[in-house]
């Protein structure tokens, strides 16, 4: 899935709504920052987690925020203005042209399920960290993220088109063994799973029910069909028996 336009406006949403900030929460307390450290968000996106590890290393730290689409980077420019210690590159999470042994830590909210060759991108950032150095890293069990309310048969067209959207359906089962074989120890998980039962208008659910309509139409869905289930689901929230549920899992560990 591309992040830009109304995909990359939905996710930024998505990362203000309060389990955005509840990620961005575990993920800071996993990495135990210190002023004057030098942090790595891969895929930073609209640069919501930049700028607080840019609050907490202060000016005399750096925060890079990597991503590969412009028009989030855009985004995070205007968020972290005013803030020296934060630089935001355009790049690619498999090949991060960064000196190696860098960072003090590496951060990476749900991006990892996106990339194709993950393993290269689990070893850039082993290579960018001094040892010690610790990685926080949050993907989803998307077999398990799934929004209840609408037709049974028409839900199910939609899931079978949405795991298309990322590369990796269940990648936090996979990290551990991924993470020991590029040299990382200490390894544990976390789960943080959450339901929505209402899509209020700041609902991870509301903004994550726009973008799966709009990737189900981007591959084939007839508009008409997304445009039903999505009243479905709105008429579900009215009658009370809409529901979304999510679990996403960090995974931290330390560079031997
Ligand atoms: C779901 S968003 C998460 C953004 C941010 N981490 C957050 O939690 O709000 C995924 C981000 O990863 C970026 N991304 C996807 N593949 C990437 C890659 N191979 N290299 C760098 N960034 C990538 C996308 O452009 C997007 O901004």
């Amino acid at each position: 899935m591309e992040f830009g336009g109304d995909t990359g406006l939905w996710q930024r949403k998505i990362a203000e709504s309060k389990e955005g900030v509840a990620r961005r929460l575990v993920t800071i307390e996993a990495l135990t920052l210190l002023t004057g450290q030098s942090i790595l968000d891969v895929g930073c996106g609209g640069g919501h987690l930049v700028k607080e590890i840019g609050l907490a290393v202060g000016e005399t730290g750096k925060v890079v925020g990597v991503d590969s689409s412009p028009e989030q980077l855009e985004s995070a420019t205007l968020l972290c203005e005013g803030f020296p210690q934060i630089e935001l590159v355009n790049g690619s999470a498999t090949d991060l042209s960064i000196g190696s042994g860098s960072f003090d830590s590496v951060a990476s909210i749900q991006v990892l399920d996106y990339v194709p060759d993950v393993d290269t991108a689990i070893g850039e950032m082993r290579r960018v960290l001094r040892p010690g150095g610790k990685v926080a890293l949050i993907s989803v069990l998307w077999d398990h993220w799934r929004f209840h309310g609408a037709d049974p048969i028409l839900n199910e067209r939609i899931f079978e088109v949405w795991r298309d959207h990322c590369k990796h359906q269940m990648l936090p089962l996979e990290m551990p063994m991924k993470l020991s074989k590029v040299g990382f120890q200490g390894i544990v998980q976390k789960p943080i799973g959450f339901i929505n039962s209402h899509m209020h208008s700041n609902a991870f659910a509301y903004f994550a029910s726009k973008l799966v309509a709009a990737f189900a139409v981007s591959k084939g869905i007839a508009q008409e069909d997304a445009l039903l289930w999505l009243r479905q689901l709105a008429d579900a929230d009215k009658s009370g028996d809409f529901g979304f549920v999510s679990m996403p899992v960090l995974t931290s560990a330390v560079a031997s």
